[in-house]
């Protein structure tokens, strides 16, 4: 894999892809972590004469009204404030207008590109990894360097198309991501405890499956314990919960297969039908079973902590991890603007910034992106 610190990127326009993936509301962004995390990059290819085009996707854009709630020019005050420097912004991911914004940027100047993923509508052409995208993205640059630690787990025009065309290298983030994770990849010092909180049980099973291999507990929060609830036999009322008969059959065979590993959660704060948090004996249940443990990663939270009402169950295993002396390490937006929330940052060994990308590396040790990059390489 080559760094953008093991080749000379100097006096050329760089298309740098970035993950500004982040929570907005009321246009202002609400945790700043994943654009403070690409400042290193970003300075050191302006440091080194070059031009920079920045692009990222924003949500997922299924319909127009997506597109005006999934602008990124929110972020741009706060990279300017963090970079000291004006920031050009192009309102569309294509066309000439943008095209001509981008041939005019001079050395040392910095141009936001839209949401890529305004590409994804009406067709999916960024999602796809459309050709012809790529082949119009690449035009954006002289060189692709890929810094988006958060989309690795994504084949997407933006993240690997454009490295069809393009010489391609990673930046500073995606080393540091994968230098700390390797504390979770190899060489674990078990017990491996994981906690896996977060809605969607069905996109979330290949990783469950995997990660049930690796670890040696398994404890879970919120969509996913919910399934695992229901899948054996639990009433869950109107909790979220997967619908899939495919996968709830998956979930009762893991839970024969992983009786020890798998832990679940034995009390709740139910509203309205419906689980919104775990209560303290889950959470005593689940320090217990951490406090076991030499390696711990968290991926999603206990409950909707964002709501006052449903944030104790988060913030206290949360605090009662910190008090725990082990290699902590969690990933994903809602565990980090949790751990955050609580002030609990400083307690922990690293804190990913990618969820999806976080949860595919530690359970199947690669990701979709890199290694679709490195073969291309290889050929
Ligand atoms: C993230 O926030 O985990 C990344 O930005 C990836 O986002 P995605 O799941 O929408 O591709």
């Amino acid at each position: 894999m080559l760094f953008i610190s093991d080749v000379d990127i100097s006096n050329k326009r760089v298309i740098l892809r970035c993950d500004f993936n982040v929570p907005i509301e009321n246009e202002k962004v609400m945790d700043n972590t994943k654009i403070k995390n690409s400042v290193k990059t970003i300075k050191y290819l302006l440091d080194n004469n070059n031009s920079v085009v920045l692009m990222s996707h924003l949500g997922r854009i299924k319909n127009k009204e997506d597109k005006e709630k999934y602008t990124l020019k929110p972020v741009i005050t706060l990279l300017e404030e963090l970079l000291n420097k004006n920031i050009q912004f192009a309102s569309s991911p294509v066309g000439m207008k943008t095209l001509a914004k981008v041939k005019k940027l001079k050395k040392g100047e910095l141009l936001l590109i839209e949401n890529t993923r305004y590409c994804d509508f009406p067709t999916e052409l960024e999602s796809k990894n459309d050709i012809e995208l790529s082949r119009y993205w690449s035009k954006f640059g002289d060189v692709f360097v890929v810094d988006a630690f958060g989309s690795l787990h994504r084949t997407h025009a933006s993240v690997t198309g454009i490295s069809d065309f393009l010489p391609t290298y990673f930046g500073f983030l995606v080393k540091e991501e994968l230098d700390n994770l390797s504390l979770v990849t190899k060489n674990i010092s078990h017990p491996f405890g994981i906690f896996m909180g977060g809605a969607k049980v069905d996109d979330k099973l290949k990783y469950i499956k995997n990660l049930l291999t690796r670890c040696d507990y398994l404890l879970v929060g919120g969509g996913i314990a919910n399934s695992f609830l229901y899948a054996s036999g639990y009433d869950v009322g109107d909790s979220l919960k997967t619908e899939s008969e495919e996968v709830l059959s998956e979930l009762k065979v893991l839970l024969n297969k992983y009786k020890e590993k798998i832990v679940l959660p034995i009390d709740f704060v139910i509203d309205n039908q419906k689980i919104l948090d775990l209560n303290i004996k889950s959470i005593a249940k689940y320090l217990r079973y951490m406090r076991k443990c030499k390696t711990i990663f968290i991926n999603g939270t206990c409950g909707v902590f964002e709501d006052e009402k449903y944030a104790k169950g988060t913030k206290n295993f949360l605090e009662g991890i910190a008090s725990i002396n082990a290699i902590k390490i969690a990933g994903g937006g809602d565990a980090i603007n949790a751990i955050n929330k609580f002030n609990l940052g400083h307690t922990f060994t690293f804190l990913s910034s990618g969820g999806g990308a976080s949860l595919e590396y530690i359970s199947s040790l690669s990701l979709e992106a890199i290694s679709y990059i490195l073969s291309k390489k290889a050929k």
